[in-house]
């Protein structure tokens, strides 16, 4: 068992479960009359693991027209099955940070309601933006925007009054966690890749307008200035950070701001988002940012920079997420440090730390199992064999 609180793996240990809690952890507990026993001893069991970078409401990994084909009511299909992949890859929470029309909103109550399978969700809804940013739709005539809807159903805001009012209307909405975009995005067709695109004001008025309602923010931002401009804002975390410099390193540190790095995707969009139709120029900007991302990621750990397990999950198929830990160690991590960063720094991130990250008493039975030992070989944890979320067991490949 991984003990992810401390960093150890310990032998021999008895979970006993009651409902959806984890009621005591021993050497040997009595087996109360009635229990049901499951056998993972020759597995190593981890708590589930958490993505602080998901959107589970769409995949643009599946081609780029589709996305402008599909209706919400096509993504509503479809959303389920992307939860289900999720949990069943061994991610029993997700921080979701980005979807249209709150679909990810209706996808969380299914789930908690117990309809729909998928993991536990922390919901950002809208992605607030400027005109013109990463959450915008750019590139296309103006007859093809967002601006031409209905405000409410964007996350569009510009200026410190606009910005303000969104992150209320979101929250109102179901927002659980606000992201807005710093800079500019690569998957998107704006000119820079990295270039802010709010002012320090605006960055300043959404995250004390989030902290005022309770909620924490994290920031979209490639561009070293962007990355520094979200962190003195106070976000709780950097997404991305690919150009991240000395000083947004050193703010970082100072602020215990996490970086969420998302460094698996860049090979699923080198290797097959020429072929999903994505423009050229979207592809180049990808060549700019993924291995000085890679690179980054790597200094910050290696200056004591806090890291949580963030994918973009959405950029790829939904499942594959376990992909990015084999990075993670490549990039500068031990395995448990990767370990760690999808539990316990992941649910510290989320404001989750008394529900979810470690298998502790008191918190959910969210539990996972794989044959072997990930510390010995990290990409065991690409294919999970035992999902239990909340006491339920999901999946169990590993008792026949
Ligand atoms: N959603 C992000 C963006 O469009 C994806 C970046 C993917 N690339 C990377 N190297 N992490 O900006």
């Amino acid at each position: 068992m991984i003990d992810t609180e401390i960093g150890v793996v310990l032998n021999n240990k008895m979970i006993l479960i009651e409902n959806d809690t984890i009621k005591k952890i021993a050497d040997n507990i009595e087996i109360p009359k009635n229990a049901l026993v499951i056998d993972l001893s020759n597995a190593t069991v981890l708590p589930g693991l958490i993505d602080c970078h998901t959107h589970l409401t769409f995949q643009s990994g599946d081609n780029y027209y589709e996305m402008f084909r599909k209706s919400i009511v096509d993504y509503a299909v479809l959303a389920p099955s992307y939860a289900k992949n999720t949990l069943g890859a061994g991610f029993t929470s997700v921080r979701d940070v980005g979807a249209e029309s709150f679909l990810d909103v209706a996808l969380k109550k299914a789930i908690d309601d117990g309809k729909i399978s998928g993991p536990r969700m922390q919901t950002a809804t809208y992605y607030i933006s400027s005109t013109g940013g990463h959450g915008d739709l750019v590139g296309f005539s103006p007859r093809l925007s967002f601006n031409n809807g209905p405000k409410e159903m964007t996350g569009i805001a510009d200026g410190v009054d606009d910005v303000r009012q969104k992150v209320r209307y979101l929250i109102k909405h179901g927002a659980g966690v606000i992201k807005f975009g710093a800079s500019a995005g690569v998957l998107s067709e704006e000119e820079s890749v990295g270039a802010p695109q709010y002012s320090q004001e605006e960055m300043n008025a959404i995250v004390s307008e989030a902290k005022m309602w309770g909620r924490k923010t994290c920031a979209h931002a490639h561009g070293a200035k962007a990355i520094n401009m979200a962190i003195k804002s106070g976000v709780a975390s950097v997404e991305h950070g690919s150009f991240v410099d000395d000083e947004g390193i050193a703010l970082m540190r100072k602020n215990g701001t996490y970086l969420v790095a998302d460094i698996y995707v860049d090979d699923y969009i080198l290797a097959e988002y020429g072929k999903l139709g994505f423009p050229e120029d979207i592809i180049n900007k990808e060549k700019i940012v993924g291995l000085i991302q890679r690179q980054n990621f790597q200094k910050a750990h290696k200056a004591g920079v806090k890291i949580a397990f963030g994918s973009d999950a959405g950029v790829y198929p939904h499942g594959w997420n376990g992909k990015q830990f084999y990075h993670m160690v490549k990039w500068g991590m031990t395995p448990m440090q990767a370990i760690q960063s999808a539990t316990i720094n992941a649910s510290d991130l989320m404001g989750w730390e008394d529900k979810v990250g470690s298998i502790a008493v008191g918190k959910y039975a969210d539990i996972i199992a794989v044959v072997g030992n990930p510390i010995d070989d990290i990409k065991l944890l690409e294919n999970v064999q035992f999902v239990m979320k909340g006491g339920e067991v999901f999946k169990n490949l590993i008792e026949k």
